[in-house]
């Protein structure tokens, strides 16, 4: 069984993370096959929807550290970086369904998608600064501009995981329902928009978006960081602690 399912049915191509052992965390083949649908989903005319989902006890716990560890993204055509390229650009509606914890990544890429269902379990945290690392995904650039400065600063320096019903007043989150029913209200609403004329939610997605090429750019700049500091001795630490179970120290770095 893959860890990354992908599934088209009316319409709608559905992306769900299925490595429950591991939390949903993502390895770098769980990138690659992510970019290969969502690359997939756009070319192919019978795809007019995606939504991305997981369990409704996670969504995912983000990079998986020791894969991250083995195998840092070093080029621009890692898995990772085609990956939030990929969203970033998707011309179409995309969805994603979050129950129970969302970190990192699984937060960030939420910036992406143009409508976030959660349940009310769901725990949102973008724990970069713990991780002596840097936000990706141009979250530094998207969560100031969607949660305002103080609240963005929180989030991102903090690295604290915040909830279901303040990810919805934040706007991330489009509405809250039980975890057992967050993947069907999903589905629903992705069926509902699969129904609607294609051209009229691209032009409508694209002059809300804009330009898309501030948001690369921070990516890029962002990446270059994040690059740098996965070799450092900060990220080091924390992901040493992380494989040995313990805490983190801090005070030498
Ligand atoms: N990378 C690799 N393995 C991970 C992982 C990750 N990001 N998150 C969880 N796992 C693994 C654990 O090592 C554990 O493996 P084991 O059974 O072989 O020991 C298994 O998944 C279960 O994780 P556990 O921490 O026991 O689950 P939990 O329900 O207590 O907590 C989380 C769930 C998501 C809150 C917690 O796993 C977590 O904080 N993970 C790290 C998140 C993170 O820092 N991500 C990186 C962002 S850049």
């Amino acid at each position: 069984m893959s860890d990354i399912l992908t599934h088209i049915d009316a319409g709608v191509m559905t992306i769900t993370f299925n490595r429950l052992d591991k939390k949903n965390s993502i390895t770098s083949s769980m990138y690659a096959a992510m970019a290969d649908a969502v690359a997939q989903a756009g070319a192919d005319p019978s795809v007019r929807v995606v939504v991305f989902q997981g369990h409704e006890s996670i969504f995912s716990a983000g990079n998986d550290i020791g894969d991250f560890l083995n195998q840092p993204p070093t080029t621009q055509e890692s898995p990772v970086f085609r990956f939030l390229r990929g969203i970033a650009t998707f011309e179409k509606p995309m969805l994603a369904a979050v129950a129970g914890p969302a970190v990192g990544i699984g937060t960030t890429m939420l910036f992406h998608c143009d409508l976030v269902y959660a349940g009310d379990n769901a725990a949102f945290s973008m724990p970069f600064v713990n991780l002596g690392l840097c936000p990706e995904a141009a979250s530094s650039l998207l969560a100031p501009r969607m949660f305002g400065y103080h609240r963005a600063a929180e989030a991102l320096l903090m690295g604290e995981p915040f909830f279901a019903e303040a990810a919805q007043e934040v706007g991330l989150v489009n509405r809250v329902v039980p975890p057992t029913e967050v993947n069907g209200y999903a589905q629903a609403q992705a069926r509902k928009l699969a129904a609607k004329p294609l051209t009229s939610l691209i032009a409508t997605k694209r002059l809300m978006k804009g330009d898309t090429q501030a948001v690369l750019r921070k990516m890029d700049e962002e990446g270059q960081d994040f690059g740098r500091m996965l070799r450092e001795p900060a990220a080091k630490e924390a992901f040493g602690a992380f494989m040995e179970k313990r805490k983190p120290d801090f005070s030498k770095v």
